[in-house]
């Protein structure tokens, strides 16, 4: 994304959870804003992936999950990684978060704080397979990340049912998570993190568990908010209908990374490709999440 147009940082709640997605098991910090863009910040770089890869487990049961890949990602940006199961998306989406640590290469955050406390609080992802908090109500669950960084508790309350409305489960706002279906809880999962406003969204096939225009509708309102709110967001999917919605398509295969999408300026490779890793912004339109 070009400095000129460069949106201007939502205010980021700091804290996570090792799930990523709720808030830090530490309790409260201040709330965070991204930092401003400097000159220094390569042209509003989120995250770079330098020839990253992952194993599990060791000797003869190793499996590699990601092959050495790079890959970048630029506020303003909407991207689908694309891939069959098992062909490493969730690994790479949790690496690009901050969850799993590569064993090869390298991943950083040149847009987001530089404690690894207030860059998690920036970071926001919906796991493919929703972890709400069985003992809370729906909107205690989108509430929870921003009670933990210490919102004051109006705007929370603001906030969440503004975030259930846009993905339709405000009527569920007094359920339990053990009330619902799979596909509104994902939904109660895409609003948790659409409430806290990250600067990167990386969502695990949020669609996986609903219907067509559901999962449409729920793609409309990421890349909605993302624009509204300056984020980044990338998309793991399986389904190309949702990689078709989003301007970048990276492809997995068998823990390969490759890029669709001819632009020189979105990247995702191999790390023996000699393409730099970019990616474009573009515009959507707005659904009226405020800020
Ligand atoms: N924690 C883990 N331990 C062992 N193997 C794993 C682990 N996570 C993923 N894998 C393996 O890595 C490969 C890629 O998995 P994953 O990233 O989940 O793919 P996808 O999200 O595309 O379905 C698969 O073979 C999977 O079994
Ligand atoms: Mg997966």
């Amino acid at each position: 994304m070009s400095s000129g147009t460069h949106h201007t940082p939502p205010p980021v709640p700091s804290p996570r959870s090792t799930h990523g997605e709720t808030a830090s098991p530490r309790g409260s910090t201040p709330l965070q804003t991204r930092p401003p863009q400097s000159a220094a910040e390569p042209a509003g770089l989120v995250v770079t992936c330098e020839g990253v890869a992952r194993t599990f487990g060791e000797g003869e049961r190793a499996v590699v999950a990601v092959h050495g890949s790079s890959c970048s990602v630029r506020f303003g940006t909407r991207t689908a990684i694309v891939g069959s199961s098992g062909s490493g998306k969730s690994t790479l989406l949790h690496i690009l978060a901050g969850l799993e640590r590569p064993t090869a290469g390298n991943v950083s955050w040149p847009g987001l704080s530089t404690t690894e406390h207030e860059r998690q609080g920036q970071i926001g992802v919906v796991f493919q397979s929703p972890s709400l908090v069985p003992a809370l109500t729906v909107a205690e669950n989108a509430a929870l990340p921003l009670v933990l960084a210490g919102l004051p508790e109006g705007e929370t309350a603001e906030r969440v049912s503004e975030a259930l409305r846009l993905v339709h489960v405000e009527d569920l706002a007094d359920q339990l998570p053990e009330e619902l279906s799979g596909g509104q809880a994902q939904r109660v999962a895409v609003a948790r993190v659409l409430a806290r406003r990250p600067a990167l969204i990386l969502a695990d096939e949020p669609t996986g568990q609903l219907d067509q225009a559901s999962g449409q509708h729920l793609i409309d309102v990421l890349l909605a908010t993302a624009e509204q709110i300056g984020a980044a967001l990338v998309v793991s999917t399986h389904d190309t209908e949702v990689a078709d919605r989003l301007d970048a398509q990276w492809r997995m295969q068998e823990g390969r990374l490759s890029l669709d999408d001819p632009d020189p300026r979105m990247s995702a490779g191999q790390i023996d490709q000699p393409a730099v890793p970019t990616t474009s912004p573009a515009t959507s339109r707005s659904v009226g999440f405020r800020r």
